[in-house]
């Protein structure tokens, strides 16, 4: 949520190294954009609209310097407009400061700062950041000294990127919000890199170099040719160098026309790289390192959004288990957690930043609770603070919906409780279905029918979605995926729950989604689910593996190949992601940045 970038450049390519940097960051925000670099003099400049809008806005104007920092926002404080737009000045416009996160004392250092005499143009918490280095300045500290003094003076979350006019460096401080530090031109272990970026996410630099730092909370950096990084004594630390696995090129559309349904269409390999290396078929038996040898006697999962799906079915395979488990909205458990004993706590977190999901992994952790990351995101927040971590592997996601980093989790759910929880027998049914999912998965997005089911279903005004036991989390991620992008109004429910009260809204205008796998108990009562809807005249698409009579009671089929139920979510919630991304495509919707979300929220 809110994108920052900053460059100790070479030369005077610095400015399109910003504002290329801010386009791989705007899955965090799109609300506007702005540059400030620091040549003989400050300059800035910024807009409401998307980073493409700032590229206009810059047109034939000439910026030079090789010190620089760049913003893509997501709008907390203030409306999206040019005034609230970042870098935020000073009075004299000489310190400009870029921020992510949320400064929860502005108010009344804005009310000091404006009795003393500074002027605001903004409605931004930012902007009291830029007056108070300047404050400090007056009063006679160094850039770095004045830097450090205005920080100590905030409260909440802050990823901070400040310039100083006449200062050839850039100085960061980080709380709660992420900050990573590039290292030199790429070379691996390069003791004197040339060049120095700062940013939220690594795929802002990643095309420059594959060196990282990860900055902790309560560290500043100052970057001038050099890098310091000190603690909130001033203490100097020192970092680990680390090596990102994945190639500049994974941020780039591959000739799809969105990053969604590239994303989509990579399940497959993303689905392999998280199998790769921890299943032996021949023995049955699954090795995830750590996490896998927990021997939980209970789990509470903690998520938010479409994680939350994936803590659903989480929980569903570790009870399948003989194992109490439990999901839980991230924001509740964060203040009324429930009695956790020795139970394990999960995070799932694609980005392993989204604020609600840490907040209450650090209550559960304060209460001593032993914790578990499931994310996406080496290096994140959540990789560092719990004490063991599944990585998921999908490698980078950027549009904001998420898509193949479900798949990842669900796959990734898998490994873990047939590792920490589940007999053999179990095992030996589940690991050939893994084994076959990357193939089935590319089979579904072969041949998916998905294109013609959205044509012929893009009017409607309101979806519903629904499906049993492991097919519940998907009814309401297909739900969700369909409501972000397309701005229709969809629900997903566990099929036995439509019938008591939301019935009332179903007639020949409402399509329902119904997921119907296997030909057990489960299936037999969805198929008498669907019956109640068509005899309320509601058009019926049944994803199914064809193991059950579903497709006789359906107007339209989407097939998805016979399996484990376990794998057969994972594969019809590609058809649902397939048919959600195609109803938006046909509505003309921002697919890849729909309106007022952002991929990481890193705001509570
Ligand atoms: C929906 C979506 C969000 C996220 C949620 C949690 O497509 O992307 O619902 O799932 O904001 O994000 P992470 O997984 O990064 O914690």
């Amino acid at each position: 949520m809110c994108g920052i970038i900053g460059c100790f450049g070479r030369g005077d390519d610095t400015l399109d190294t910003l504002v290329d940097g801010l386009e791989k960051l705007e899955y965090r925000g799109y609300d506007s954009a702005g540059v400030a670099l620091a040549g003989e003099t400050l300059a800035v400049c910024k807009t409401a609209g998307t980073v493409e809008e700032l590229r206009s806005a810059l047109g034939a104007r000439s910026m030079a310097g090789h010190v620089g920092i760049g913003h893509t926002r997501w709008s907390t404080h203030g409306p999206p407009t040019d005034e609230n737009a970042h870098p935020h000045l000073d009075c004299e416009g000489e310190v400009a400061v870029v921020h992510n996160g949320i400064i929860e004392n502005y108010q009344p250092l804005r009310d000091e700062l404006e009795a003393a005499g500074h002027r605001f143009t903004s409605d931004t918490d930012t902007e009291v950041v830029p007056h108070l280095v300047e404050e400090a300045l007056a009063a006679g500290e160094s850039p770095e000294r004045a830097f450090r003094s205005a920080v100590e003076r905030l409260e909440g979350s802050y990823a901070i990127v400040a310039l100083v006019e006449g200062h050839d460096g850039l100085f960061a401080a980080r709380n709660d919000s992420p900050l990573v530090i590039g290292l030199g031109d790429g070379t691996a272990g390069d003791p004197n890199p040339e060049q120095f970026f700062i940013a939220s996410d690594v795929p802002a630099f990643r095309a420059f170099t594959d060196q990282v730092i990860y900055l902790d909370d309560g560290e500043f950096a100052h970057l001038d040719g050099g890098l310091t990084v000190t603690d909130a004594e001033g203490n100097r630390q020192s970092k680990a160098v680390n090596t990102i696995e994945w190639a500049a090129t994974e941020t780039g559309k591959s000739g799809y026309e969105h990053f969604m349904l590239k994303e989509i269409h990579e399940q497959p390999r993303a689905i392999r790289q998280c199998l790769r290396g921890r299943v032996d078929e021949r023995s049955a038996t699954v090795d995830v390192g750590e996490p896998g040898e927990l021997s939980p006697t209970g789990v509470q999962f903690l998520a938010c959004g479409t994680s939350y799906h994936a803590a659903l079915y989480g929980a569903a395979l570790f009870r399948d288990a003989g194992v109490p488990a439990q999901a839980f909205y991230a924001h509740e458990y964060a203040t009324a957690p429930p009695p956790i004993g020795d139970d394990l706590v999960v995070g799932i977190s694609q980005s392993g930043e989204t604020a609600d999901t840490l907040s209450a992994l650090r209550e559960a952790a304060n209460r001593g609770a032993r914790t578990v990351a499931l994310t996406n995101t080496v290096g994140s927040t959540m990789d560092r603070e719990c004490d063991h971590t599944l990585y998921i592997r999908s490698g980078p996601e950027i549009g904001v919906a998420a898509t193949k980093t479900f798949a990842g989790q669900l796959v990734a759910l898998n490994l873990f409780s047939l590792a920490a929880a589940e007999r053999a027998t179990t095992r030996r049914a589940v690991v050939p279905a893994l084994r076959d999912l990357p193939g089935d998965a590319q089979q579904v997005l072969d041949e998916s029918n998905a294109e013609a089911v959205a044509a012929e279903y893009d009017s409607a005004k309101s979806y519903f979605f629904i499906g049993r036991g492991l097919q519940f989390p998907v009814a309401l991620e297909g739900a969700l995926k369909l409501k972000e992008i397309s701005y229709e109004h969809a629900e997903g429910f566990a099929a036995g729950e439509l019938k008591h009260g939301t019935l009332a809204l179903v007639d020949d205008q409402t399509p329902v989604f119904a997921l119907v796998v296997g030909d057990g108990e489960k299936a037999r009562k969805t198929i008498g689910n669907i019956k109640e809807v068509e005899a309320r005249d509601a058009p019926v698409v049944v994803v199914t593996d064809g193991q059950n009579d579903a497709a006789r009671y359906a107007d339209h089929v989407l097939r998805v190949p016979a399996s484990h139920p376990r794998a057969a979510a994972i594969l019809g919630n590609i058809q649902l992601q397939l048919v959600a991304y195609h109803v938006a495509d046909r509505l003309g919707r921002s697919i890849d940045r729909p309106r007022n979300l952002a991929k990481s929220v890193t705001v509570e």
